[in-house]
């Protein structure tokens, strides 16, 4: 029964676009926090804490493509592994919106996590670790359906043939093994083992950053195609402003574990309001002949382990004030533009660069 249903889902849902029609949230992230304890010496006592997520704020509305940016180390993953449960927050709140139920994730018991975490899954950044390659492609697909105990054997197949096909392979590579697939493919194969449960919410962590250039797009292509076959909300993860530029309606910047800035992906390109958002916009390739990137952050990232006192980006900012070494900025509505906001001292009076004026 289960199944019939799932794969009716599948088909019912092909072509219906509810980007504009819908302004519920599918997810509400609010004051959440991660610390990784660091622990030494014979009792391995724990000493300070790797601070990986810092109180983070934001939302994803149903059908909405929400690019999370930053650079390695600011805490992409980590949120994206708490949303899905793979970790348990330190702080804050997690809710999840099931059937117009909202549900605080965090208060689930382990026990019944399970029912729910179909409805969020996981794509991950690198194809070739992520897939177990003892494992038949059937296997790889319809495990997800295994572990929720839905379908019969024939059913699962089914079911993943007409996946696999959809994700742009074919239903006979059931019977095949991961390295008998490019780069791409296997990309495809994480894609089609992430829909199988027909989930409403995937967290797309950095799917196509271990993929050639030509390779990225096509699947970035497919991503969208089934964003829209499948009712699908995304909260996609990128380590720059490049790739997420075409597919997110809104990009929450990110940067040691804190939120430096939220608006609509046009609106951050034209006119970003943090200095950090400058920066990423600035280091996006230009595809020109001899052209640089451009790099206005000095040194790198520090450790969460020791983040710097006030604003976190002011020992790498060039428009650092004494107030920033001192003063925690929050994160306030930018005046005029609807669902900005921007966590800088400095946001209304500096006149930062867009991507066209670079
Ligand atoms: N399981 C873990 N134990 C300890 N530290 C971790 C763990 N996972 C991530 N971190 C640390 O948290 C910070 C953020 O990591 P991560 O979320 O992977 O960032 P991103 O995905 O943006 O590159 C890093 O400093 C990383 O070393
Ligand atoms: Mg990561």
């Amino acid at each position: 029964m289960g199944i019939m249903l799932i794969v009716g889902n599948i088909l019912k849902t092909r072509r219906v676009k509810i980007k504009e029609t819908t302004g519920e949230k599918i997810l509400d992230v609010k004051g959440l926090k991660k610390y990784f304890p660091n622990r030494k010496g014979f009792f391995q006592k724990i000493y300070n804490y790797t601070k990986a997520i810092n109180g983070v704020d934001f939302f994803i509305k149903k059908g909405e493509t929400v690019g999370l940016v930053g650079e390695s180390g600011s805490g992409k993953t980590t949120i994206g592994r708490c949303i899905v449960r793979l970790l348990d927050a330190t702080e804050g709140i997690i809710e999840f919106n099931v059937d117009g139920k909202i549900i605080d994730l965090q208060k689930v018991p382990k026990n019944q996590i399970q029912s729910i975490r179909k409805r969020f899954q996981m794509i991950f950044q690198d194809p070739y670790s992520s897939l177990d390659s003892k494992m038949k492609v059937a296997e790889i697909v319809t495990e997800p359906m295994v572990i929720h105990n839905i379908g019969s054997r024939q059913e699962r197949l089914n079911t993943a043939k007409e996946l696999l096909r959809k994700v742009g392979l074919s239903a006979d590579d059931v019977t095949k093994y991961p390295h008998q697939f490019s780069g791409g493919q296997r990309q495809r194969i994480g894609i089609a083992r992430a829909l199988i449960l027909n989930p409403d919410l995937v967290i797309c962590d950095e799917p196509v950053s271990a993929l050639d250039v030509s390779v990225q797009a096509q699947t970035l292509n497919l991503l969208q195609d089934l964003q829209e076959d499948f009712n699908l909300s995304y909260l996609f993860i990128a380590h720059d402003l490049g790739v997420v530029r075409y597919i997110s309606d809104r990009i929450v910047v990110l940067y040691l574990g804190k939120v430096m800035e939220i608006a609509k992906a046009d609106e951050i390109y034209k006119n970003p309001k943090h200095p950090y958002t400058e920066a990423l916009i600035a280091a996006i390739p230009k595809y020109k002949a001899g052209s640089e990137r451009d790099i206005l952050l000095s040194g790198n990232i520090p450790s969460p382990e020791y983040p710097p006192e006030g604003c976190v980006l002011n020992p790498r900012c060039q428009y650092k004030k004494e107030i920033c070494e001192q003063v925690i900025p929050p994160l306030e509505q930018v005046p005029g533009i609807d669902g900005a906001f921007a966590a800088c001292h400095f946001f209304k009076e500096l006149n930062l660069k867009g991507y066209k004026e670079i």
